[in-house]
């Protein structure tokens, strides 16, 4: 790597997209990023060798480098640059953790993008996936880069494999998605916890079954055959029971119009894609009525896919 250029007065800040990891059918390997909610980040350097971190939120989240996913993933990053340097990065979550829509892999991605230009970009897009997975390790026990992939390459992504990397970016129709994100936590590692080790053939043919139609249906724009294939017979029936309501959710919803949908990552956030903004209005609607009936504080989104990733802001 090339010696860095650094430049205390430059200020790099970005918008790190929330991300809907799974896709319903594909576990740790279908993911998007959408354009709400985001979170804000800045970094500069810093004259002081190793990461601080400034939390602008409500959070609390830990600022020891180690114990934070954005510093896990810069941690990664240096240890691939071949000199001392110093970041001070201040963070201003909007995606609650927790929710299911990628709060850590939106700070861990967000951190070596704005880190990678903030040094002229040395690193590419696949080595800031790999450093950024090195925050879900933290979050969750386990590197995967469903949520880290979208947020970072924007759209949706395939990730067909972590080991080596190796992420495919999917062309897609035009796309609406409602979210309702009940307001529970629903720690991932404890969602990943209760999946069973092993699967039926016959489960295993349903769900691959799916997720090749549902990669077919975004290519062809077919949106009937996206619809069908969003349908999860292993990892939803064992999950679905952290979350309050989720088949009505999932049966109101559809009614009102959605193409289909399920549980935002590790949940406890639900998602539905919808063909038009005034579907997915319907949908959100819905969603909401039925968390209005069990008396359970939510917060609903309309929003669309972002294809852009993490973005540089002024
Ligand atoms: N694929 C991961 C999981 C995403 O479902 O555990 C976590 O956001």
């Amino acid at each position: 790597m090339a010696p860095l250029n650094i430049d205390y007065s430059t200020i790099v800040k970005i918008h790190a997209p929330a991300t809907v990891a799974n896709m319903v059918c594909g576990f740790d390997v279908l993911g998007f990023a959408v354009n709400d909610p985001y979170d804000e980040m800045q970094i500069r350097f810093s004259a002081t060798p190793g990461i601080t971190i400034i939390n602008d939120d409500e959070y609390n989240l830990p600022t020891d480098p180690e114990k934070n996913v954005a510093g896990a993933a810069l941690l990664a990053m240096m240890e691939e640059i071949n000199e001392p340097v110093g970041f001070e990065l201040t963070i201003k979550k909007n995606i609650k953790p927790g929710s299911g829509v990628g709060s850590s892999a939106a700070s861990a991605a967000g951190a070596v993008v704005a880190a990678n230009k903030l040094m002229q970009h040395p690193f590419n897009n696949e080595d800031l996936v790999r450093f950024a997975m090195n925050g879900e390790k933290l979050a969750s026990g386990v590197k995967h880069a469903d949520n880290i992939a979208p947020c970072i390459y924007g759209g949706v992504t395939l990730i067909r494999s972590i080991f080596p990397l190796d992420i495919v970016a999917l062309n897609a129709p035009p796309l609406f998605v409602s979210i309702v994100h009940p307001q529970i936590e629903v720690r991932t590692a404890d969602a990943r916890s209760i999946l069973q080790q092993k699967v039926l053939l016959k489960d295993a043919i349903k769900q691959w079954g799916n997720i090749a139609g549902l990669v077919a249906g975004l290519l062809k724009e077919d949106y009937d055959l996206i619809g069908r294939s969003l349908e999860d017979v292993l990892i939803e029936p064992v999950r679905s029971i952290l979350i309050p309501g989720f088949d009505l959710i999932k049966q109101k919803a559809k009614e009102a119009g959605a193409l289909g949908g399920g549980i935002s990552g590790s949940g406890p956030s639900i998602f539905m894609l919808s063909k038009t903004q005034a579907t997915a209005n319907q949908v959100a609607e819905a969603m909401h009525q039925v968390y209005e009936q069990l008396s359970l504080d939510h917060h609903t989104y309309v929003t669309t896919v972002n294809h852009a990733g993490v973005r540089f802001v002024e």
